[in-house]
């Protein structure tokens, strides 16, 4: 049993995951556009890996027998300033995330739900990682400045970059 509360904030956060993959599709494609192939590689990648943490949710709702409810995403901003503006607005959406995460967590912790929290602590940790990743973009295009075509190293490194699934992102899906 899950809460109607978790029920609600689990499946608007699922919500949010498939968003923040919308987003990171729009600043993959400007990035494509820009013939920035790494960076774009980088950000559909993440579009994958935000798909799977929606994917979670859903599995989640499903497995403990919740309702699921697909609310409609949202358009996501699709015009962007620079390379350094798409590093700093992902940071900052990583930023919202982690706090909507936490969010819930409060809630699973009130109630005492502790299937649910062990579930989030997931969310807690991929969060910190994500937010480094992003911090660590933000540092790299920064030193690429000072370099003559340095943001093109950092292209070419970007491109290196693999989508690898997380363990609980059922092969079904
Ligand atoms: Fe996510
Ligand atoms: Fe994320």
């Amino acid at each position: 049993m899950l809460s109607e509360k978790l029920t609600a904030q689990i499946n608007e956060q699922m919500k949010n995951e498939f968003y923040s993959g919308y987003f990171y599709l729009a600043m993959a494609t400007w990035l494509s556009k820009k013939k920035l192939d790494g960076f774009a590689n980088w950000f559909y990648v993440q579009v994958k890996e935000e798909r799977a943490h929606a994917m979670k949710m859903l599995d989640y709702l499903v497995t403990v027998g919740a309702e699921v409810d697909l609310l409609a995403i949202e358009r996501p901003p699709q015009e962007f300033e620079s390379v350094m503006d798409i590093c700093q607005k992902t940071l900052e959406h990583e930023q919202l995330v982690t706090s909507l995460i936490y969010k819930i967590m409060d809630t699973a912790q009130a109630e005492r739900d502790y299937k649910t929290i062990q579930f989030l602590k997931w969310y807690v940790d991929e969060q910190m990682e994500e937010e480094e990743n992003a911090q660590g973009l933000i540092e790299k295009v920064k030193t690429a400045a000072d370099v003559e075509g340095g943001l093109f190293y950092v292209d070419s490194e970007l491109a290196g970059r693999a989508y690898h699934p997380i363990a609980s992102d059922g092969d079904s899906k």
